[in-house]
C-alpha cells in the first residue's frame, strides 16, 4: 500500500508498518530526514538508526534524493511534529548531487525559480499555489455541474478572431521559407492545412453561445492564446479562461452568476488546503513587510479572502465609476499618469483606483462605451446621444484589476450584423454565429474568467508567470 504524508501527519496509521516515498528537503546529524512528496508543505521526519544502516547509504540521503522509507510510525518524541517514522530500511529509488542541485534549502527569489520552473514544484511556496490551483479548477467544476451547466469543450484551433482584437497566433504548415502566393503576390492559404488561414483560439466565447442555443446553461474551461506584447504581470501569451454561456439571462443575472461562481470557489479551496492558504498567508505577510508602509495591502491574504466572502460586491455602471474618478482626491491632486473623461478605456491605475481606494472590495462595472468593447455586446437601448453604450460587465479584484470580463449578448440580427460590418468582422464566414440570431434567438449572455488572474487573487502571488507551472510570455518559451 502506497501512503501520502499528508495523512500519515493526521496519525492515522500509527504502530503498523508502512512504506512511504518521497524527495528529501533535509537531512540532519545522519539521524532524521525531513522528506516530502508534495501532498502536504508538512515534511514527514523519517529517523534513521546511522548504527544500522551502511556508511554508503548514508551519504547517498542527499537533499532532492528521491527515497523509499519502511519502518513503523510513531507517536514522535521530539517538537514539532506529531509523527514520525522509525525507519528499518531505505531505498535510494534516484540519486541526487546535492552540490549540483539548484535549490539549496535556503530563501530563492520568484525571479530565480522562474529559471528553474522545472524544478521549482519541490518549492513549498509553488507546491502550495498548485495545489490550490488544482482545488480551483475542481471547484469551477463542481460549482458549474453542481447546477447541471454542461461542459463544452470548444475548439483550440479557430479560423475565426472571436474578439476581433486581432492579437491572434496563426496556426500553419506552409513553408515559411517558400510561401505560396497567390496572382495578386498575397500569401495563398488555399493550400495551407486547412484550406484557409487558421490561429490559435482567444476565447471559446462564440462557440459556446452556440452550444447556449440548445442546451441552455454550458460552460468552456480551456486554454487561451493571446499574441498581445504586454510584459505585465497580469498577462500571459497562454491562458486558461473560464467561459459560462446561458440563456434567457440578462446583464444581472450575468454579474449574480459571476459573483457567486467566485464566492463559490474561493469558499472551496479555502476549506480544501486551509495549510496551503496559511502558508502562503505568511509568505505575503513577509514579503508586505518588505515595502513602505504606505504601500502595504491593508489585509492580509486569508483576512482579504474572509472579507470578500462576506461582502456583497459593489456595482456601478461606467458612467459612475468615472465621475467617481473625476471626484477624485487622485484625480485632483493629478496622480494619474492617464487622462480620465467618459469614453476612455479605463486603465489599471483607475481600476484600482476604484477597488483599492474608494470601494475597497470587488466591483463589477457594467454599461460600458460602445466604442471600446466587442462586436457581440448587446447595445442598450435608453443612451444619450453621443453616449451609447453596452450591456458589459468587468469584475475588477482588489491587487488584480479585471479579474472577470462579460456582457450580455446582442441577440437582434440586424443590429448584431449592422456592428460586425461597422467593425470590419467578416460576416459571411461567420453566418454560423448568426445563424444563431437567425433561427430562435433569445437573450443571453456570458463571461471569461482569467483563471490565473483567479490563482493569482487566491494565493496573493503578485506576477502571474508564478501562478502557472511553465508561463508562457513575449520572448519566453522555456520547457
Ligand atoms: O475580457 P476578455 O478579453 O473577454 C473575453 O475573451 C470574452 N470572450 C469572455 C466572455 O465573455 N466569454 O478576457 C476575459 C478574462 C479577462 O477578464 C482576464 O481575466 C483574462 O480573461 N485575460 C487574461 N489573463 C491572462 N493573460 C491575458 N493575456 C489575458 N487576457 C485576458
Ligand atoms: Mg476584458
Amino acid at each position: 500500500m502506497k501512503h501520502e504524508i499528508a495523512t500519515l501527519l493526521k496519525g492515522n496509521h500509527l504502530n503498523i508498518e508502512i512504506t512511504v516515498r518521497g524527495w528529501v528537503r533535509t537531512f540532519r546529524n545522519n539521524q532524521f530526514i525531513a522528506l516530502n512528496d508534495g501532498s502536504t508543505n508538512h515534511n514527514l521526519q523519517v529517523v534513521v538508526d546511522f548504527n544500522q544502516l551502511d556508511e554508503s547509504l548514508l551519504k547517498r540521503i542527499t537533499t532532492s534524493a528521491c527515497i523509499a522509507a519502511t519502518g513503523t510510525l510513531v507517536q514522535s518524541q521530539g517538537k514539532g511534529q506529531s509523527v514520525e517514522l522509525v525507519a528499518t530500511s531505505i531505498d535510494i529509488l534516484g540519486d541526487s548531487d546535492a552540490e549540483k542541485y539548484p535549490l539549496q534549502p535556503k530563501k530563492h527569489s520568484l525571479e530565480f525559480l522562474r529559471d528553474i520552473a522545472h524544478l521549482r514544484f519541490r518549492t513549498n511556496t509553488f507546491a502550495s499555489i498548485n495545489r490550490l490551483r488544482n482545488a480551483l479548477i475542481f471547484g469551477v467544476h463542481q460549482f458549474f455541474q453542481d447546477q447541471n451547466f454542461l461542459n463544452i469543450h470548444t475548439p483550440i484551433i479557430s479560423a475565426s478572431d472571436a474578439e476581433g482584437a486581432g492579437e491572434m497566433f496563426r496556426v500553419t504548415t506552409l513553408d515559411l521559407d517558400n510561401l505560396p502566393k497567390n496572382e495578386q503576390g498575397e500569401i495563398n492559404f488555399n493550400e495551407d492545412f486547412f484550406g484557409r488561414s487558421a490561429n490559435l483560439t482567444v476565447s471559446g466565447q462564440l462557440e459556446a453561445e452556440l452550444a447556449a442555443m440548445a442546451f441552455t446553461k454550458v460552460y468552456t474551461f480551456g486554454p487561451t492564446f493571446r499574441a498581445e506584447n504586454s510584459n505585465t504581470a497580469r498577462h500571459l501569451a497562454e491562458f486558461w479562461m473560464i467561459e459560462p454561456e446561458v440563456a434567457f439571462n440578462d446583464l444581472k443575472d450575468n454579474a449574480d452568476l459571476a459573483e457567486a461562481m467566485l464566492k463559490y470557489v474561493i469558499r472551496y479551496a479555502m476549506e480544501k488546503h486551509p495549510d496551503d492558504i496559511d502558508f502562503l498567508d505568511a509568505r505575503l505577510a513577509e514579503e508586505e513587510k518588505q515595502k513602505p508602509v504606505n504601500e502595504r495591502a491593508e489585509l492580509g491574504l486569508k483576512a482579504k479572502l474572509q472579507f470578500v466572502l462576506d461582502h456583497q460586491f459593489e456595482r456601478i455602471t461606467y458612467t459612475e465609476a468615472i465621475e467617481i474618478l473625476l471626484q477624485s482626491p487622485a484625480y485632483k491632486k493629478k496622480k494619474f499618469k492617464y487622462e480620465v473623461s467618459w469614453g476612455i478605456d479605463m486603465q489599471s491605475e483607475h481600476e484600482r483606483y476604484l477597488v483599492e481606494k474608494h470601494f475597497k472590495k470587488p466591483v463589477i462595472v457594467t454599461d460600458y462605451p460602445k466604442n471600446i468593447k466587442a462586436f457581440y455586446m448587446r447595445q442598450n437601448d435608453f443612451c444619450e446621444p453621443g453616449r451609447e453604450t453596452v450591456a458589459a460587465m468587468d469584475i475588477l479584484a482588489p491587487g488584480i484589476g479585471e479579474i472577470i470580463g462579460g456582457s450580455q449578448r446582442e441577440e437582434r440580427l440586424e443590429k448584431l450584423e449592422q456592428r460586425m460590418i461597422e467593425m470590419h468582422i467578416p460576416t459571411k464566414e461567420m453566418f454560423w454565429y448568426l445563424d444563431t440570431r437567425r433561427f430562435g434567438t433569445c437573450k443571453h449572455a456570458g463571461f471569461g474568467l482569467g483563471f490565473e488572474r483567479l490563482v493569482q487573487f487566491v494565493t496573493g502571488m503578485g506576477n502571474i508567470r508564478d501562478v502557472i507551472p511553465f508561463p508562457r510570455t513575449p520572448k519566453n518559451c522555456e520547457f
